[in-house]
């Protein structure tokens, strides 16, 4: 028997060592996906603002040699929503800069991570289109253009850091912001970051790696009083490629602002678990953001129509304060007169989150 079983393992060996064939090479291949075809344009549009060189996630996943040691741990993370961190329960709402994956994306990637992780031919792999075009805004030159006064060092000590300053506006006069737009000075620590108005409880927009500028629908727009200061919140974190070696950013913001006051303003609405709130009056609803200070499980809100009747407005499952977040509604969705908004979470812990609302009277 032990003979045996030796006589049957030496042949492997030497295959192995003969053709330098890698480990995984023997893993059997069920699947028809291959990392070149189907898998890079998937992680290159959902996945590469953060897995890539250079980016704030650990690892890059836009070649096959980086990706596959990962195969285990992406099916995982894909299966549970937890990545890409978007969070948002697709049967709720239509939301603008959708990051999730679609069902058929995620059947891709599944299949692939269980069924061999196959290469593909590298010619089938379509060249990367994320470019770093660090000098120029999508929305074009910016009205008001705040960069932070200094450099913040992220210390070689240090892996992570929340830092908050707030930066003058300068303005002369009211104007109505049209548009926001965030760009780190090191992509590979700036982890979110979040734009306040005033005392830091009106969320203009938050930031994390691939986000999209952020722009209030035709009509609506956001008053920057004269004078005003914009509070930044940014959260700073290492990967290990830069532990133990110090690291400094200078972020940049845009804004941009609409031509005449003709615009309808957006003002927030807070609103806490438990105690729901009704509309006075008529008012469209453009974004949401949750206000969370721990993770929890689930965290939703709804819309209660006067005839009682319940509307979701969103859902996120697992949603983190790591990930910070304004939901923009695709469209702006009516909440008319005496509904009701309400609020719920669930949690393992105690919890009691907001729900901020972006509001347009009507
Ligand atoms: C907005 C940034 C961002 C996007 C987009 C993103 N990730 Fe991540 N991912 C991270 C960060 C950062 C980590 C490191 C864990 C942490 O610190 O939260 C991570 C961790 C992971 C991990 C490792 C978890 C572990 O085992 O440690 C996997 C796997 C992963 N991401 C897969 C993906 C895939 C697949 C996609 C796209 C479908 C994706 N991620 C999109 C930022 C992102």
């Amino acid at each position: 028997m032990k003979l045996l079983g030796r006589a049957a393992f030496i042949p492997l060996i030497v295959v192995a060592l003969g053709f330098a064939v890698p480990v995984w090479a023997h893993k059997p291949t069920v699947t028809t996906f291959t990392y070149n075809k189907d898998i890079h344009p998937i992680f290159d549009a959902k996945c590469g603002s953060c897995h890539r060189s250079g980016g704030v996630a650990p690892m890059s996943l836009l070649t096959y040699r980086e990706a596959f040691p990962w195969a285990v741990s992406i099916k995982n993370e894909v299966l549970n929503l937890a990545m890409p961190p978007w969070f948002v329960d697709e049967r709720v709402g239509a939301f603008k800069h959708r990051g999730a994956l679609s069902a058929k994306e995620m059947d891709t990637i599944v299949d692939w991570c269980l069924g061999g992780s196959p290469e593909g031919d590298p010619a089938t792999s379509p060249p990367s289109p994320l470019s770093d075009d660090a000098d120029s805004w999508p929305l074009g030159s910016p009205d008001l253009e705040l960069a932070m006064p200094f450099a913040f060092e992220l210390d070689a000590d240090s892996s992570e850091a929340v830092e908050e300053l707030v930066l003058a506006t300068g303005l002369g006069a009211d104007r109505t912001l049209r548009a926001i737009d965030f760009k780190p000075g090191s992509a590979n620590i700036v982890r979110s970051a979040t734009m306040t108005l005033g005392d830091g409880s009106e969320p203009l927009a938050t930031w994390v790696p691939g986000q999209a500028p952020q722009v209030f629908p035709s009509g609506i727009g956001w008053r920057v009083p004269a004078g005003a200061e914009i509070r930044l919140r940014l959260h700073y974190k290492k990967t290990w490629l830069d532990e133990g070696s110090a690291v400094t950013d200078q972020s940049t913001l845009a804004l941009y602002f609409h031509e005449s006051d003709a615009v309808k303003l957006v003002t927030t609405l807070s609103v806490k678990v438990g105690s729901p709130h009704t509309m006075g009056k008529d008012a469209e609803l453009v974004a949401l953001v949750p206000e969370l200070e721990t993770p929890v499980d689930a965290f939703s809100a709804d819309l209660v129509l006067p005839d009682g009747s319940r509307e979701a407005l969103i859902r996120l499952y697992q949603p983190s304060p790591d990930w910070p977040r304004k939901y923009w509604l695709a469209e702006p969705v009516r909440l008319p007169s005496g509904s009701r908004v309400e609020v719920r979470v669930t949690a393992s812990e105690p919890a009691t989150p907001a729900m901020l609302l972006d509001i347009v009277s009507r």
